[in-house]
């Protein structure tokens, strides 16, 4: 039997993200971030919801660049202590030992200890209510070479411990059920 709930958001897992922010050295920030998505694949877009009262929340408005770092087992700590402290008070990178790196195409570092780094630039913000919007292209990838499958080619970020969220805690991916497509494939 269901019971109702007052209104909330609960969609889990998600990925909890780590996002790079700053154009100089001196304002480079990281806050981890669970309201994050894929709204349009082509072209490549992607939202992330932030709270005006973060530190970050200001440098990204001014720049209106910043990076989306995907989180792996081996980030775990790191991912929750960005998320539980400021950028007002401490330098993120220096802290958690994250080496930020240069993108290709803006401005804002990357992590590079985060296997895939996804550049945005963002197109619009809108405000919801306790979050503001921020959506935008994805304009360039960085990701990481030892992710690959020197066989098949393909980015394996399932098989090197992605980091999952959900309804406050972090989990590691389960078993591997299928393939897209799968459930409608011929028998053999
Ligand atoms: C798992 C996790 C998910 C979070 N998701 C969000 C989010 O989606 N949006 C947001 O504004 N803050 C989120 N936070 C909180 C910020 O990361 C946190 O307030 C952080 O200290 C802000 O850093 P800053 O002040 O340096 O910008 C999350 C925190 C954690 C631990």
């Amino acid at each position: 039997m269901k019971q109702d709930w007052k209104p909330g958001t609960m969609i889990y897992p998600l990925p909890a993200v780590l996002i790079s922010c700053g154009s100089s050295e001196s304002e480079y920030n990281i806050l981890t971030v669970a309201w994050t998505g894929t709204i349009c694949s082509d072209p490549p877009m992607c939202y992330v919801s932030i709270r005006p009262n973060r530190h970050s929340y200001a440098i990204i408005k001014r720049n209106r660049e910043f990076v989306i770092n995907l989180t792996t087992k081996d980030m775990a700590f790191a991912t929750d202590w960005c998320g539980v402290r400021s950028g007002k008070d401490y330098n993120k990178f220096a802290e958690m030992k994250l080496t930020p790196g240069k993108c290709s195409v803006v401005s804002a570092p990357l992590i590079e200890e985060s296997p895939l780094c996804m550049e945005c630039r963002v197109k619009e913000i809108i405000s919801l209510g306790s979050h503001d919007m921020f959506i935008a292209d994805v304009v360039n990838i960085r990701a990481e070479e030892n992710y690959l499958n020197r066989e098949t080619g393909k980015f394996e970020l399932a098989e090197n411990n992605p980091l999952v969220y959900v309804h406050g805690n972090y989990y590691g991916l389960g078993d591997r059920i299928g393939k897209f497509g799968w459930s409608v494939e011929k028998k053999k």
